[in-house]
């Protein structure tokens, strides 16, 4: 059976990677950071009693910004493979704390790799470094009006992907000196129904629904017109696994060969939501109506704009497509309309839930 360590367990990859590991028979550890509450609603149904002599999910308290800790884990846990997908990954927010994010997304990924080393594993542990595609902007020169590929050359416009560049070549760097299994996933954004919240998407079909159910007045979003290739995460945690499987270590861009705009998503989700959506302009400023009521249900609100955007990007992934045989199964649009419907069954149910309490408070009023 093998032995795999994933870090960065709260969140939407963790949770789909852990179920795509155990129902392959693995023995999954997580790295899990002490919080003041639980948040590990995402991945509750993988849970295991620790009193369960088949125990194959084993939680680890530890921290990224803890070296003595991480080689302990390490040198105990002796991982056949080790996912590492923590980090602070808004690209947004990453503005506001580029020392923290630098940090996080860079040296992180060099304690890590350091742990392997110390723990005398580099020979026989595999790394998988979650990279990202927005390390690229602009025209790659060598391909003209083409799409970019695991070699264009890379002009990262947030201090997330500097620190995410910086990761990427130093995972590099050990696999060079250190003949380490050591490979990047660079993946365009996956997105699901447990997406967190403030990414676009979900915070897009959060709305819709909420609207839909008529909890929310309005949305405000920043740049509608920024492209982006969205898929499901379901389907780029299995090019993760396929990446470790290789006989050697490869990079390899992770993507679907379509992007959409911003605008575009909010379009399907309100049609998922059965609301018939106008856009007009006044002033300077785009606003959006609801057909039905003529309300302004969504505003742009400056304060969602970077201070540096990648407004489009396409990516060539027929290297993981060739030598993974990595196949998507989902579109875009079957993936936004899981994510809207999902949601507007989690705001029934706590809608459900709210009146239910009123109706026992009630009682002893
Ligand atoms: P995410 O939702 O932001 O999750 C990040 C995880 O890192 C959370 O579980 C978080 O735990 C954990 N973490 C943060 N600080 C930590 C610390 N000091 N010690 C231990 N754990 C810590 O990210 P995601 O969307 O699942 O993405 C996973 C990885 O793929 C990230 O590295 C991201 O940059 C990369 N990536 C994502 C996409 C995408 O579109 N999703 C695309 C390309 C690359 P808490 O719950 O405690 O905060
Ligand atoms: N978050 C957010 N909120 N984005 C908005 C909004 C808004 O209100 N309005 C417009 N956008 C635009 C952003 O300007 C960006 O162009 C696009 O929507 C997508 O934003 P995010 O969903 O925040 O994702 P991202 O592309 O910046 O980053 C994600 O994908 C990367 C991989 O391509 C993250 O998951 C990164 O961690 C990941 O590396």
């Amino acid at each position: 059976m093998k032995k795999a360590l994933i870090t960065g367990i709260t969140w939407q990859d963790w949770a789909y990677l852990a179920e795509l590991l155990l129902s392959k028979w693995y023995e999954v550890h997580w790295i899990k950071r002490r919080t003041s509450l639980f948040n590990t609603d995402r991945i509750d149904h993988l849970y295991q009693d620790i009193h369960n002599p088949n125990l194959k999910f084993h939680l680890h308290y530890g921290d990224l910004t803890d070296s003595a800790n991480l080689i302990k884990l390490i040198s105990d846990i002796k991982p056949d493979e080790i996912y590492n997908l923590a980090a602070q990954s808004h690209v947004a927010v990453s503005f506001d704390m580029p020392e923290y994010t630098a940090n996080a997304d860079w040296i992180w990924t060099l304690r890590l790799l350091e742990a392997i080393r110390i723990a005398w594993l580099e020979k026989t542990t595999k790394f998988y470094q979650a990279s990202t595609s927005e390390l690229f902007w602009g025209l790659d020169y060598n391909r003209p009006l083409a799409w970019y590929t695991e070699e264009s050359p890379m002009h990262p416009r947030s201090p997330y992907w500097c620190a995410k560049l910086y990761a990427m070549w130093i995972t590099r760097n050990y696999k060079e000196s250190y003949d380490m299994f050591a490979c990047n996933g660079i993946l365009f954004n996956h997105e699901s129904p447990i997406r967190w919240e403030t990414f676009v998407t979900r915070k897009i079909t959060m709305a819709v629904a909420k609207i839909s159910l008529w909890l929310q007045d309005k949305l405000f979003l920043g740049n509608l017109d920024a492209k982006r290739d969205w898929w499901h995460a379901k389907d780029y945690v299995e090019a993760m696994w396929m990446m470790l499987q290789q006989d050697k270590p490869e990079d390899f861009v992770i993507s679907t060969w379509e992007s959409y705009s911003v605008r575009e998503f909010v379009n399907w989700s309100f049609e998922e939501a059965w609301i018939e959506i106008e856009w007009r302009w006044e002033w300077i400023d785009e606003k959006w109506y609801d057909k039905s009521t003529w309300k302004c249900i969504v505003e742009i609100d400056k304060k969602y704009f970077r201070p540096a955007e990648v407004d489009f990007l396409l990516w060539d992934s027929s290297k993981a497509r060739n030598v993974l045989l990595w196949k998507p199964k989902y579109t875009v649009q079957m993936m936004c309309k899981e994510m809207v419907a999902s949601d507007i069954e989690k705001f029934k149910k706590q809608e459900i839930l709210k009146k239910h309490w009123y109706e026992i408070l009630n009682q002893y009023e």
